[in-house]
């Protein structure tokens, strides 16, 4: 307290009229963190205004604090409640600094505040709902943390959210129903690695700039919604290891145009290969392994001009390797692996002089013809 009330005539005497209580803020910031480096102990003196300090950032008065800003750099302690005393903060980023503990209440405080990045850190305990009041919000990142509970369903509030990335926690319980209802702003929604329980909510399809959708390694269940089959702007749809099952809609009713990579491995889904994909034109990987697929390997995945990636092990695809795939010399990945296919694997398969990785193990593939492959054999096994 007595070294605030030193500083603060002290900075107002040097610069413009500064802003007591964005410094007390700040100062408040510094010393709850170690600063290992001593890079604040250096750098945010009192000789200087703390608009010139390391990752401070000042609106064109020089009064207001708007943005604080930490990248890879060690902290090590908590965030300071008194950070909720910034009342123009716009963009608050502390990334990979080593800090732990819970994120304050006090940040639900911050109404100019539109991007929010904690990603990369130890903090934990819940997501405090509060953070459902910041409506400026376009950016809000918790990537890589140790937050456990559920995803608040005050986040709904959030119209003007662009991004949500919440992967690598511990979250469970259902993602809130109503959580897309109004977050109509939203285009990339990343929640992979977490804990997330029940179905997928239908209000996903009204996201209409959605461009990806990550909810893999989860326990997602039931079918998805048909509506993530019908948007006009996802490129990524990536859902790999949950308890996702069903049929997937059909061509009429498939319509990804900007899709490029499909990715749906190790879930229950069943039903043929969708053959909507075919109308996806981008498409670049297409990962359906470990699911109940049945149907023959359709032969116009030989026609997606950008596919390099095509991985269909252990699912219960029968009938034979279409031999038009070996016309697809983009080709990187093709695994086939595990199911019931049938027949040779075609001669003409050694042209695919750009395959990095190829399988058709364990299949009911017959004879011992040899293929060659970029001066590799490849046989049945
Ligand atoms: C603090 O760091 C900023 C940005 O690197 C620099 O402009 C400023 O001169 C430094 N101030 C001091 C006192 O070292
Ligand atoms: C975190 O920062 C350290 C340097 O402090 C760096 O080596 C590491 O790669 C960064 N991690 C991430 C995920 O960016
Ligand atoms: C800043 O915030 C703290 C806690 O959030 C509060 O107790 C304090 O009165 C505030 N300080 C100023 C100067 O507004
Ligand atoms: C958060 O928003 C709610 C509803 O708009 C309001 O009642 C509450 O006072 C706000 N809380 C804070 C800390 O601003
Ligand atoms: C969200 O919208 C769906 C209709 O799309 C509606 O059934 C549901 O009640 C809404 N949920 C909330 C929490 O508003
Ligand atoms: C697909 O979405 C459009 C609007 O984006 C809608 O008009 C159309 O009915 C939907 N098609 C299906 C099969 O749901
Ligand atoms: C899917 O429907 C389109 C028309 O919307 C059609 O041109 C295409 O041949 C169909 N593809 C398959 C595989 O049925
Ligand atoms: C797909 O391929 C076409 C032609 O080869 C190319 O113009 C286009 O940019 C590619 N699309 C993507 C998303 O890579
Ligand atoms: C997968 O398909 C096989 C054969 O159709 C069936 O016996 C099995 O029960 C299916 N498994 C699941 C989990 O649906
Ligand atoms: C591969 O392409 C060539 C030239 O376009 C064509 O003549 C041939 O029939 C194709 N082969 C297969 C198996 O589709």
């Amino acid at each position: 307290m007595v070294l605030l009330i030193l500083l603060a005539p002290c900075t107002t005497a040097l610069t413009s009229p500064s802003n007591t209580k964005d410094l007390a803020a700040l100062l408040e910031f510094k010393a709850q963190v170690k600063d290992p480096n001593g890079i604040l102990a250096s750098n945010w003196t009192a000789s200087a205004p703390f608009c010139s300090w390391i990752g401070v950032s000042c609106d064109s008065s020089g009064q207001w604090v708007t943005g604080l800003e930490f990248e890879d750099m060690a902290l090590q302690g908590t965030i300071s409640p008194q950070l909720g005393n910034l009342s123009f903060l716009s963009s608050l980023v502390l990334s990979n600094t080593s800090l732990m503990g819970p994120v304050p209440n006090e940040l639900g405080r911050l109404p100019q505040l539109q991007n929010l990045d904690l990603s990369y850190n130890s903090l934990s305990g819940t997501i405090p709902s509060i953070l459902g009041n910041l409506t400026r919000l376009e950016s809000l990142n918790l990537n890589s943390n140790k937050f456990v509970g559920g995803i608040p369903q005050e986040l709904e509030n959030l119209n003007n959210l662009q991004i949500l990335r919440l992967s690598n926690n511990d979250l469970s319980r259902p993602i809130p129903q109503g959580l897309f209802n109004n977050t109509l702003s939203l285009s990339i929604i990343r929640l992979g690695s977490n804990r997330l329980t029940g179905e997928i909510p239908g209000s996903i399809g009204s996201l209409s700039k959605l461009e990806m959708l990550v909810l893999e390694n989860n326990l997602l269940s039931d079918p998805m919604p048909a509506a993530i089959f019908n948007m006009s702007y996802l490129q990524a749809i990536a859902v790999t290891r949950n308890n996702l099952r069903g049929p997937i809609p059909g061509n009429e009713s498939f319509h990804l145009p900007m899709l490029e990579v499909f990715s749906l491995n190790e879930n229950w889904f069943k039903g043929p290969i969708p053959s909507g994909l075919s109308k996806c034109r981008n498409l670049d990987a297409i990962s359906l392994a470990v699911n109940n697929f049945t149907g023959s390997v359709p032969s116009w995945l030989a026609t997606m001009p950008n596919l390099t990636r095509i991985y269909l092990s252990t699912n219960e695809l029968t009938g034979n390797i279409p031999v038009e795939l070996s016309n697809h010399t983009g080709l990187l990945a093709l695994d086939l692996s595990q199911n019931k296919l049938e027949g040779k694997i075609p001669p003409e398969f050694g042209q695919l002089r750009n395959l990095r990785y190829i399988s058709f193990a364990n299949n009911r593939i017959t004879g011992t013809n040899r293929v060659w492959i970029n001066r590799k054999s490849i046989t049945q096994k």
